[in-house]
């Protein structure tokens, strides 16, 4: 906004007289949830009408946030819904009463209300926000947005762009379909789309042979698994799930769960005239999510080796051989043979879990359990093996804090925020408990996530 000088000062006097509360509240900027319309099938797919949608100021993406490492991040969340909402601020390393978790870190925001989020921003990366409240719907009608953390000295890249990898389901008249919580969905790999669509922004500018850019690729689809590769441009991994890796990866087929984020930094090898693309894999085919043609010479040779982005001030675990073990077995869905389980306290058959749309079960109970899985002290390391006893993937969350995954032969795997899981495995995570509250652990196929896979963990 532009203040002609004349209302600059007619505002400050204003200010000068107003109690330190009631200005503080005006200063702070509002994110507001409500419905809007978008372009979501593109021109060159056919003559479709704008897509009707629940957005962050009423766009989907919500608004790019983009921030600085260390800055406190402050948003007063509007609801302008017909539902109750809250957000979930995925992946940042923030206060308990400020993770959106409706029912547990606070009281949904009703429609007209407001709520002021507060967030310290620790580290660097990228991360992203989104309701958490039924989100198998919410989420799906596209309540979300990603948070661009800038390190104090990010590294050089000529471009910096996100890209939203998102799946629909839409129908003819390119309308979100309004089936959130068919049973076959929830029982199988969630409620999957029929457009898959990758998204920018900024978009990108002209580009050029060695150029480098850095892309920050998150999923935010409800259920969908993504792989996806890029062609005419060659780099590294800098970063998962908004955390640098002490050692960047080659990229090959990026696969992402619901939620899990990748960073490449590259530089683009493809000559003037061929284009630079995004691609999906699925099954044995490929489809061309995004694609741009080069457009000039940028420098005559690349930047040379991608250099590891700065570590960021949460502890990685050296070693985790004495730690206190709670494991976590799933169990239910399609095939996954689940005979009873538990849910509000109640032992119930799989006829009755059904009806009560619960079809999943960590430890034998579906839903959010009254206890957690584990209480952990202040400082104290928890191993979690997670053993996938279903004929599904699972894409497990955990709020609060980052966790590493403990390898085969003992090791210990890069910081994470999201693990997929596939059938029959056995993935175990560990974690210093160092934010104090109740946080989830949750399936991110979100789908699965409302039909029971979720438990608590307590840090006191
Ligand atoms: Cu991104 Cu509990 O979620
Ligand atoms: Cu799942």
């Amino acid at each position: 906004m532009t203040f002609k000088r004349r209302q600059f000062l007619a505002a400050a006097t204003a200010a000068a007289v107003l109690p330190r509360t009631g200005r503080a509240a005006t200063d702070i900027p509002a994110i507001e949830a409500r419905p809007g319309r978008v372009r979501l099938v593109p021109p060159d797919l056919g003559d479709y009408p704008e897509t009707e949608v629940w957005g962050f100021d009423g766009g989907v993406p919500g608004p790019l946030i983009r921030a600085q490492q260390g800055d406190v991040l402050r948003r007063r969340l509007r609801n302008s819904l017909p539902q109750p909402t809250a957000v979930h601020w995925h992946g940042l390393r923030i206060p308990n009463t400020m993770d959106g978790v409706p029912g547990m870190t606070q009281d949904p925001v009703r429609p007209g209300e407001e709520f002021l989020y507060e967030l310290p921003l620790k580290d660097a990366g990228t991360y992203w926000y989104h309701s958490h409240n039924q989100s198998t719907e919410q989420v799906a009608r596209g309540l979300y947005g990603v948070i661009v953390v800038d390190e104090a000295e990010p590294p050089e890249a000529d471009q910096d762009i996100v890209v939203v990898l998102d799946d629909w389901r839409l129908s003819e008249q390119a309308q979100i379909t309004n089936d959130f919580g068919a049973m076959h969905d929830w029982t199988h790999a969630g409620r999957l789309g029929n457009f898959t669509h990758a998204k920018m922004s900024p978009q990108p500018a002209a580009l050029g042979q060695n150029q480098r850019v850095r892309l920050r690729i998150v999923n935010v689809a409800t259920d969908r698994i993504m792989a996806v590769s890029l062609r005419g441009l060659t780099g590294k991994i800098a970063a998962r799930d908004g955390m640098p890796l002490e050692t960047p990866e080659d990229p090959g087929v990026m696969i992402f769960g619901p939620a899990e984020r990748i960073d490449v930094i590259a530089d683009i090898t493809a000559a003037p005239g061929e284009p630079v693309q995004l691609i999906l894999h699925e099954r044995d085919t490929g489809y061309l999510l995004w694609e741009a043609g080069v457009t000039h010479i940028h420098a005559k040779s690349p930047r040379g080796p991608v250099a590891p982005l700065p570590a960021n001030p949460i502890t990685r675990l050296t070693d985790v051989a004495g730690a206190r073990s709670v494991p976590l077995n799933m169990e239910g869905g399609a095939m996954g043979g689940l005979r009873e389980g538990r849910y509000k306290g109640k032992l119930m058959n799989t006829r009755e879990l059904v009806e009560a749309g619960q079809i999943w079960t960590f430890n034998g109970e579906a839903g959010l359990p009254a206890q957690p899985l584990v209480t952990a002290g202040r400082g104290e390391v928890i191993r979690i093996p997670m053993r996938n006893n279903t004929a599904f993937a699972h894409a497990m969350h955990l709020h609060g804090t980052h966790f590493q995954e403990v390898l085969p032969d003992g090791g210990l795997g890069p910081l994470k925020d999201t693990l997929l899981v596939s059938p029959g495995e056995t993935r175990e995570i560990a974690f210093a408990a160092d934010n104090p509250g109740d946080w989830l652990l949750h399936c991110h196929m979100l789908s699965h996530q409302a039909a029971g896979m979720k438990t608590r963990l307590r840090v006191t």
